[in-house]
């Protein structure tokens, strides 16, 4: 079976991005609605989607539109036929009825449905046709959540549903996990469970919602929204109605049921139109105050708003034993919170599914949990968690477990996939090294590096580690979201505001050693990013000698937007990159002008294909879907390049000061036309003295140390300015640019 063509029905914001992401996988796909003009807008939805559904816009027409009255006949051409139609089974029951009268033999045919079961689903289908009914549980926005719950039960082919599974996860590259019939299958069990825990418990320990946040989440290896953010985020109303179905579908002695009671602080909002960020604001609200917004929060016991209090619980990096044993009310609460989630998750094997390790992984693709449930438990310990638990009644799992006292219980990662990913690789890995920011393991003749600070921003340890890992081919690749979201400004700032400058110079002379050995080490070194790849994480992988990209990346230069311009090697190698042109090659001001554009600007890619007009990436650099095998694809490449020999050193020749002048004409009537101000007027200039190359003429030649050299002078400059050093730490508290 083969899948060749599909055909989506519905196309609201899950068929659209179900179909989204067939087109960027190449597959043809027609979507359908009740009318064409329904469907013909979810396309016009889809080309504008902000972040974009697409990976590369061009391609839209893969995606066709009709109804389902005039064009169904189209089905009998699908191999695969997905229904994303409301959530009604009387709707779907007559979806069905005509799908299965149309479509091809052997085709699939799957639901996305959130919550009714398949046997619900299928119960008026044949025998026969039951063998090719599942459904496929995508998680919104298709394209960047990577879980995918194939849900099977006692009738359907099983060999069919390991087809799809393979087709999703290549082609699609999703994470597919196979699981059984159960309400809420893994991800929305555990989720909505842990979520709903983190509720009830904030209520009851009497913890403000932003103390809630600022424990259920960075601290506890959980997205940063925390679960009132989260609520708000998804919207208090539709959770709701998710709790009223988890109530109808699981049994009554369910655990959940405690949790999924309506509490009347949540009718009161719904009812006057606080259902969230759609809303008029929920748990947290902006208000508007002498034309200034403020971030508002709730009081759970009175309903009343008053001014966001930022809370730091101090806990920079994930370590449970240390949250869970703080001794105060923050520690209390996340004790509370996670031995719940553990003992509940932990009372569903096997009746959810047979492999414990599956919700781990569901959590992990389908909340950007960094850990589920059981590596929660296997990181506190065995033994720790069972001297402070205080029972776990009807818990085979535990029970056996707490007799066992097997700190090894967790065996294999990732079960789920037999693609040979970093998460199953690191435990068979040798670790060779690690610091605060960054892991070196060794892995038959190869290493990897995994930066491992929030966001993966770099610092020291993470140069330190690069540098102790080129002994051998290098593999730059990592778990978290973010491949590296840049330079960490903190580490930075909190030199300046010493006026300790000489130690920040000293950092981005190491970091420019080091990238410098990434690409001139006698060894191949492969950059495997995915999500952000900004500034000094771009140019690590720009300084890399391979590339094989996530296609759901963030690329670019975006220093100049803190007031900075790029100065670990990033202005070097883009000019290399431009000066390689055939424009470039009959007119020396080319290259220049066109970088000057792209870092002047901070551009942004949003996909490879958007990346490689920038030149941020190249043609060659490998493009891959599938973000579990971008260990696989940067080992094939170093297989391949076993004769490895590094580059030949770069050398430029730049006009200097006319260049200069004519960089700095274009900042100038950008100034008149007020899209700069002053301070853009300076950052501008450095940038356009580094891409000028100083002081020079066309006639001498600058070496790449040259232009290191311009950069870290310009950079030098930049942040000693108070204005430079204002919109960092705007950046740094807000999470947003400076506009002015
Ligand atoms: P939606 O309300 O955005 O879109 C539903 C679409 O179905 C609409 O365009 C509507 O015109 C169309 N439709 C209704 N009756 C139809 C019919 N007889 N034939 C063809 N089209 C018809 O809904 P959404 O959010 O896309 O949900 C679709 C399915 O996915 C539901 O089963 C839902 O439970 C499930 N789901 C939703 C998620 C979400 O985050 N929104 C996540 C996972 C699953």
């Amino acid at each position: 079976m083969e899948i060749n063509s599909v055909v989506v029905i519905g196309s609201g914001t899950m068929g659209s991005g179900i179909a989204a992401q067939l087109c960027n996988a190449n597959i043809p796909v027609t979507l359908l609605d009740l009318k064409t003009e329904i469907s013909q807008k979810a396309k016009e939805r889809i080309e504008k989607s902000r972040p974009p559904l697409l990976i590369d816009k061009s391609k839209i027409d893969g995606i066709k539109v009709g109804n389902i009255n005039d064009d169904f006949n189209i089905v009998s051409e699908a191999d695969w036929i997905v229904e994303a139609v409301v959530e009604r089974i009387d709707i779907k029951h007559d979806i069905y009825d005509k799908i299965f009268k149309q479509r091809k033999k052997g085709s699939i045919v799957s639901s996305n449905t959130s919550s009714i079961p398949i046997s619900v689903l299928s119960e008026k289908l044949t025998e026969e046709d039951k063998k090719d009914f599942c459904i496929t549980h995508f998680f919104n926005p298709v394209r960047y959540m990577d879980l995918l719950e194939i849900v099977k039960n006692e009738n359907t082919d099983l060999d069919k549903i390991q087809k799809l599974k393979l087709f999703c996860e290549e082609d699609l590259g999703k994470g597919a996990i196979v699981c059984n019939d159960t309400p809420g299958f893994l991800g929305n069990r555990i989720g909505v469970y842990a979520m709903q825990i983190a509720m009830t418990e904030a209520f009851k320990m009497k913890l403000t919602i932003e103390e809630a946040d600022a424990v259920f989440g960075r601290p506890m290896g959980i997205p940063k929204t925390g679960v009132f953010g989260l609520y708000d985020l998804i919207g208090i109303d539709l959770m709701s109605d998710v709790l009223k179905s988890f109530i109808k579908e699981l049994p009554e002695n369910d655990n959940f049921q405690e949790v999924a009671k309506e509490i009347p602080l949540i009718r009161k909002l719904i009812d006057t139109g606080y259902t969230g960020r759609k809303g008029k604001g929920g748990f947290y609200r902006m208000s508007k105050v002498d034309n200034t917004k403020i971030l508002e929060a709730i009081n759970l016991e009175t309903g009343e708003y008053s001014p966001s209090q930022k809370i730091d619980i101090k806990s920079e990096k994930v370590d449970l034993l240390k949250l869970i044993n703080r001794g105060d009310k923050y520690g209390d609460y996340a004790w509370s919170v996670i031995s719940k989630i553990i003992k509940y998750a932990s009372s569903l094997v096997p009746g959810i599914t047979d492999k414990f390790n599956d919700i781990d992984e569901a959590m992990r693709l389908g909340f950007n949990w960094s850990r589920g449930p059981f590596e929660m438990l296997k990181e506190i310990g065995v033994s720790n968690f069972f001297e402070k638990i205080d029972g776990f009644e009807n818990n085979k799992f535990l029970e056996e477990l707490s007799k066992s006292k097997n700190e090894d219980f967790y065996g294999e990662r990732q079960k789920y996939t037999e693609i040979e990913t970093l998460g199953k690789i690191k435990p068979k890995a040798i670790r060779l090294d690690g610091n605060n920011s960054a892991e070196i393991y060794r892995f038959n003749d190869f290493n990897i590096v995994e930066f491992t600070t929030k966001a993966n921003a770099l610092d020291y340890d993470s140069m330190d580690a690069l540098k102790k890992a080129t002994d051998k081919p290098l593999i730059i690749i990592n778990e978290s979201m973010q491949f590296s979201a840049g330079v960490n400004l903190t580490y930075a700032m909190n030199f300046a505001e010493k006026g300790d400058y000489s130690s920040i110079e000293k950092f981005v002379k190491y970091f420019q050693d080091t990238c410098k050995e990434l690409k001139y080490s006698k060894y191949p070194v492969v950059s495997a990013p995915s999500g952000l790849t900004l500034g000094g994480g771009f140019e690590v992988l720009v300084q890399s000698n391979f590339v094989a990209s996530h296609t759901n990346i963030v690329v670019g230069l975006v220093e100049t937007i803190v007031g900075l311009v790029p100065a670990g090697g990033g202005c070097k190698e883009m000019l290399w990159r431009w000066s390689q042109t055939d424009e470039a090659k009959n007119d020396p001001d080319y290259a220049p002008l066109k970088v000057f554009d792209i870092i002047g600007y901070g551009k942004t890619a949003t996909s490879p294909i958007e990346a490689e007009p920038l030149k941020y990436l190249l043609p060659e650099n490998k493009k891959i879907m599938s973000r579990n095998s971008l260990l696989n694809v940067s080992r094939s490449i170093l297989e391949e390049n076993k004769d490895f020999t590094p580059p030949t050193e770069a050398s430029f020749k730049l006009a200097g000061k006319p260049l200069k002048e004519k960089m700095v004409k274009l900042l100038e009537k950008l100034y008149n036309d007020k899209v700069i101000l002053d301070h853009g007027i300076v950052v501008g200039t450095e940038l356009a003295n580094v891409l000028s190359g100083g002081d020079t003429n066309l006639d001498k030649t600058l070496s790449e140390d040259d232009l290191y050299k311009l950069e870290l002078d310009s950079f030098m400059r930049l942040i000693e300015t108070k204005q430079t050093q204002d919109r960092i730490k705007h950046t740094l508290s807000t999470g947003k640019p400076l506009v002015n």
